[in-house]
């Protein structure tokens, strides 16, 4: 058992590992990821596109299609529905950010996409498709080829994935050789190049470490090497940032990126944090009890939110500048979801609930309308005149 070496600390090789290969990832971004950026800088393309399809904000043709998703668990207290009539899509090369408070779904969700949950305490209902391929209801034995493979998750807590009692080296060279018939010799290769490609230096010494040999910035980027050393072409990264402090965080958050381009993959993000959605996201879906309830490029969703949750979300992000300190926390509790309340789930604390004629709000559950009449950007609320309530009201508190 070493003493870290000075290296095992976040600063300043996590830093300069993904910017020393900026030039390299720009010149071998894969196809996909090429396409995006193109069609990013064509917003003409883009808008028209989005008005053929209300899950899909972007457009492209989806790698990972999402629709009319249920999770359920039948407890001891009764039936939990922890996800309700989810539907989204992404495309290869493309972040959609899933945004929430805890309790909301999010990973629950994620998880149903993984197809980790327990079968036997898990109803799942609707459907999963990747890269065209129906994921709901099929057999454990073909989604673990899947899982890994063309799909992996990264955790907050990279311990959850990486065993304390093999080194680092060997869990790599084992999560490849699960997918792939190739000799010790050549997976080794392969476990130094994605050690190399995550920032970890001096990749032979690391290869032999074990995980509490790293620091907390590092064993990150050694699960992510784990994660995506079969390429994945989806990649669900659960809160992978959480648990580090905010300049490793932004760190990892430049490697996701910066992998995102090397490889072309679909990334679905789970976040509270508003900050890493702005950081990462092309695509923002917000949860709330188990329900999308807005939905829409990054640009619509943050620049022009129409949801009174997202609002508030928005309304209780700390802000840097103590001069315009806005932390603003959402007033109250999420509902449970052993016994959802009829109507909006948000009722009991929107504040805007008044503005809406009668008992809708308590007794009809806001269908998910697009936003403008048209279009991809949609959200799940009663309110007429959210555009001007939003100009009027929550923009200029936004600052
Ligand atoms: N196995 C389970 N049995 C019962 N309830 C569960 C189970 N797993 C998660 N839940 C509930 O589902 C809800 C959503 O959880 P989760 O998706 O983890 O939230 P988050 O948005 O914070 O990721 C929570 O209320 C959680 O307690
Ligand atoms: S439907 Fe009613 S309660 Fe729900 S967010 Fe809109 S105004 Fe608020
Ligand atoms: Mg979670």
């Amino acid at each position: 058992m070493s003493t870290p070496a000075p290296e095992d600390r976040p600063a300043p090789q996590d830093r300069l590992a993904p910017e020393d290969r900026k030039d390299t990832m720009a010149e071998s971004a894969a196809t996909p990821a090429a396409a995006t950026t193109d069609a990013k800088r064509g917003p003409s393309i883009a808008t028209r596109e989005r008005r053929e399809s209300s899950i899909n904000p972007s457009g492209e043709t989806p790698y990972l299609v999402v629709e009319d998703l249920a999770v359920k668990f039948p407890t001891a207290d009764g039936l939990v529905s922890a996800v309700n009539g989810l539907s989204y899509s992404v495309p290869l090369g493309r972040t959609l950010a899933i945004v929430g408070e805890s309790g909301s779904g999010k990973s629950v969700s994620s998880m149903a996409v993984m197809g980790l949950h327990d079968r036997k305490r898990t109803r799942i209902t609707g459907s999963i498709r990747l890269g065209g391929d129906e994921l709901v209801g099929l057999p454990e034995n073909d989604l673990m080829k899947i899982r890994g493979d063309a799909m992996a998750m990264v955790f907050q807590d990279p311990q959850s994935s990486l065993h304390p009692l093999y080194t680092i080296g060997n869990q790599i060279v084992e999560a490849y050789r699960v997918h792939h018939k190739v000799s010790k010799d050549a997976a080794k290769k392969r476990a130094l190049e994605m050690l190399d490609l995550v920032g970890i230096p001096n990749p032979q010494r690391r290869f032999g470490q074990y995980p509490h040999e790293f620091s907390g910035g590092m064993r990150q980027r050694a699960m992510i090497a784990m994660s995506l050393v079969n390429d994945p072409k989806l990649v669900i990264a659960d809160e992978p940032t959480t648990a580090l402090d905010v300049t490793v965080q932004a760190q990892i958050l430049d490697l996701l990126n910066n992998l995102q381009k090397e490889f072309g993959s679909a990334i679905v993000m789970i976040t509270h944090d508003l900050g890493v959605v702005a950081e990462m996201a092309d695509d923002v879906l917000v949860m709330y009890a188990g329900r999308c309830v807005e939905y829409g490029t990054a640009e619509d969703v943050l620049a022009n939110p129409r949801m009174p949750y997202t609002w508030g979300l928005l309304e209780s992000i700390p802000t840097v500048s103590a001069a315009n300190e806005r932390l603003r926390p959402i007033k109250g509790l999420p509902p449970s979801l052993l016994d959802l309340p009829a109507g909006c789930s948000f009722r009991p604390r929107c504040p805007y609930v008044d503005r809406v004629k009668g008992e809708l709000c308590s007794i009809e559950l806001p269908e998910l309308m697009p936003v403008d009449g048209a279009g991809a950007h949609t959200s799940r609320c009663h309110l007429h005149d959210k555009a001007s309530i939003y100009a009027a009201e929550v923009a200029p508190r936004l600052g």
